[in-house]
């Protein structure tokens, strides 16, 4: 905390996400957490509080509209963003074909943290960086795999998916330079990815990508505009936030050596435990809405038209709904966090994303022989909204082989 502490929500929020605090946003959320609704000096509304936010998230009164951007009626927009009936027309399309494709790919992701750990067994003792050699790889494998997008593209798309990832931190916390590179970023990514489109329509697969262009159902049809946002959306979804999770997973593991120990020897604790890194370090800090009445909350009036901010990370701490909410309880009952949001728009992916965390990190708990942070706090990406690692050195005295092959 700063010498002269913050008091105001506004002074609160811009030291939350400054990135000086990234590694640790969490004692402002706090101070926010004291009015649970409050207006900032630009009239955008704060709501950190787990009731609020949680009665929020499910008010029909409330749009996903963050920017209640009325200038730009009519342009194409993602289901994040977009309010019934359209929300929910195209939000079935996508989940008829992408629930089917995850059911069933345990094993395959199994393999895939099996092959990522297996590349450095040559080194005893040795050092792994737990972002890019694991928790960026693995989930970018497999949402690329289920869309059907080439993995060899990752470095085209994996930049332009950094870049376009500032633009979704309030506005204002860019530099001029990455706002130009946002723009130049959204131009690059329709023409990836209308380029691949094209491709996929005259040789088509059995992926997502097809399924969506290709439905026998008239209804399950999508237009080319809506296929190409959601196609972005889904590839930018599916690695940008489960990177986050098993970093910031390994991170509340190796900072709680009783949790490791727990974890290597009983894999059960794995499903309470992701959810508890969910609740207690989330992937998505944040979300954004707009007001379509007035709204009457916690002794206050939210105006009709109003820009809102829903603090997710902040609401999972309120002592309100979690006991000990500053203590990572890798089994903690009843964890209804908002890490996935929640109504309508929760998150599609959240069974992939759970899947694939609680692979990564039992595999890491079982095969690394005395593990270690070489640096705490490693050093966090600028993003403030997806919140995480750049790097995790952990370094380790042995690797020993995949229980299952062993
Ligand atoms: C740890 C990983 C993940 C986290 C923490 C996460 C978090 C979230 C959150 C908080 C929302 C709600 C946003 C809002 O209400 O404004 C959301 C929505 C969404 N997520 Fe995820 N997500 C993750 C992984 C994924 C994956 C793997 C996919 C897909 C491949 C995905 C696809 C989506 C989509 C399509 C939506 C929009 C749903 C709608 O608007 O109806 N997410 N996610």
């Amino acid at each position: 905390m700063p010498t002269t502490t913050p008091s105001s929500a506004t002074d609160l929020f811009t030291h939350a996400l400054q990135h000086d605090n990234r590694a640790n946003p969490y004692p402002y959320f706090a101070r926010m957490r004291q009015q649970p609704v409050t207006r900032m000096d630009d009239g955008t509304w704060l709501v950190s509080g787990h009731h609020e936010i949680t009665q929020l998230l499910r008010d029909p009164r409330i749009s996903a509209d963050r920017l209640n951007s009325n200038t730009q009626k009519g342009a194409p927009k993602s289901l994040l963003v977009l309010d019934p009936p359209r929300h929910d027309q195209l939000r079935r399309l996508v989940t008829q074909e992408f629930i089917p494709r995850i059911t069933g790919m345990r094993d395959h992701i199994h393999d895939l943290v099996t092959h990522l750990l297996d590349a450095h067994t040559s080194q005893q003792p040795g050092q792994l960086d737990v972002v890019t050699d694991l928790a960026y790889p693995l989930p970018v494998t497999v949402i690329c795999e289920l869309l059907g997008v080439p993995r060899q593209d990752e470095p085209v798309f994996g930049s332009l998916a950094r870049r376009l990832t500032r633009g979704l931190d309030p506005i204002g916390t860019q530099t001029a330079e990455e706002l130009h590179e946002l723009q130049q970023a959204r131009i690059e990514l329709i023409q990836y990815l209308e380029g691949l489109i094209e491709k996929r329509r005259t040789n088509p697969g059995d992926d997502l990508l097809s399924g969506l262009m290709f439905s026998q159902n008239p209804a399950g049809q999508m237009g080319p505009i809506d296929l190409r946002i959601t196609l972005g959306l889904l590839l930018i979804a599916g690695h940008e936030t489960t990177v986050n999770l098993i970093a910031n997973g390994t991170l509340a593991l190796l900072r709680n050596p009783d949790a490791l120990t727990r974890l290597r020897t009983d894999p059960d604790l794995a499903t309470p435990l992701v959810e508890e890194v969910l609740r207690y370090d989330p992937p998505v800090q944040m979300s954004g809405r707009s007001a379509l009445a007035d709204i009457d909350i916690a002794g206050t009036t939210i105006p009709k038209g109003a820009r809102i901010r829903l603090m997710l990370a902040a609401g999972n701490r309120d002592a309100h709904r979690f006991p000990d909410p500053d203590r990572f309880i890798p089994d903690r009952p009843d964890n209804a966090h908002l890490g996935f949001g929640g109504g309508l728009h929760y998150c599609i992916g959240a069974t992939l994303a759970r899947t694939e965390a609680q692979i990564a990190l039992t595999a890491l708990a079982r095969r690394l022989a005395s593990p270690r942070l070489v640096t705490d706090p490693p050093p966090y990406r600028e993003n403030a909204v997806l919140r995480g690692p750049e790097h995790l050195l952990v370094s380790f005295d042995r690797l020993t082989p995949d229980p299952r092959t062993a």
